[in-house]
């Protein structure tokens, strides 16, 4: 039996919703997964080809792996803040859960792996998320918006961001991201592109970790001058979202290339309304 999977990147936070709004992405990774009788991996991207794969862990948490072959590739770049980890845990829980019949709570199953919500919920459910510990709700990608990606060469590891956040915030900075957080969704469930640009700003984890990648940082500050509707940190960064209205996506990935030209590549891609989707591709 063989069985393809697909799932979509993510972008984590959207600005103000730090651990709670996140965003499925047109961009994609496919796992095959054929029980073989051998255990293998088989990609061509710099990745784990062993137990420690990240798809392979996900297949594991519900699945004996020992006789599968998995096949995986992506197009989700790695450098950081896209969901890779997410994706492949969420492909390889799907593959597994497909195979036993379905059944299991694959939400929970991938919080407990990937250790916050956000960008499992959105790689399962596709389009916008609002995650409050192991429950998702989930909104359609309102029409006309779109994104444009500034994806740094360099990575940076999410350990690292998250290790940059203080165990305690002002009351200040809160207050201001529950006033921004719900600007954003309500511009969402309205489809009001001018609503959502309002919501787009963060004072809980931006700011705090600005030195960790101090171009991305800067670009989020300037998105406005290029003509987006703004921009957020995707995830833990480095990678920019730049959120636009589709009709200008190319116009303001043009103006991004000259901006990003040395460090970064540019990707307008589609927010994805699809989550995973798992196919058989043949009987065994
Ligand atoms: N919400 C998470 C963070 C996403 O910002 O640390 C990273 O995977």
């Amino acid at each position: 039996l063989t069985l393809r999977v697909r799932v979509p990147a993510s972008s984590a936070n959207l600005g103000p919703g730090f651990d709670v709004l996140a965003a499925a992405l047109g961009v994609w990774m496919e796992l095959e997964v054929e029980e073989t009788g051998r255990f293998e991996v088989r990609t061509e991207l710099s990745i784990a080809r062993d137990r420690r794969n990240l798809a392979v862990r996900g297949f594991a948490a519900l699945r004996p792996v020992d006789d599968v072959r998995f096949t995986i590739r992506s197009d989700i770049p790695l450098s950081g803040g896209l969901g890779t980890s997410a994706a492949a845990y969420v492909a390889g829980l799907a593959a597994a859960d497909a195979l036993n019949g379905g059944g299991a709570d694959l939400l929970a199953e991938a919080v407990r792996l990937e250790g916050h919500p956000d960008n499992v919920a959105a790689a399962l459910l596709g389009g916008f998320v609002i995650c409050t510990g192991e429950r998702a709700e989930r909104l359609e990608p309102p029409d006309g918006l779109s994104a444009v990606l500034v994806v740094p060469d360099r990575a940076v590891r999410t350990s690292k961001a998250r290790a940059a956040l203080p165990e305690e915030v002002p009351m200040g900075d809160a207050v201001f991201n529950v006033g921004h957080a719900s600007l954003l969704v309500l511009g969402l469930a309205r489809g009001d592109l001018e609503l959502v640009a309002r919501g787009l700003d963060d004072r809980l984890h931006q700011p705090r970790r600005a030195s960790l990648y101090p171009r991305s940082t800067e670009l989020v500050s300037r998105a406005r001058s290029f003509g987006a509707l703004g921009a957020t940190i995707s995830g833990a960064g480095p990678t920019v979202l730049v959120w636009v209205r589709s009709a200008e996506a190319g116009a303001v990935a043009g103006r991004l290339e000259g901006e990003a030209a040395g460090w970064a590549r540019v990707m307008a891609v589609p927010f994805a309304g699809s989550g995973v989707e798992v196919e058989r591709t043949s009987a065994g």
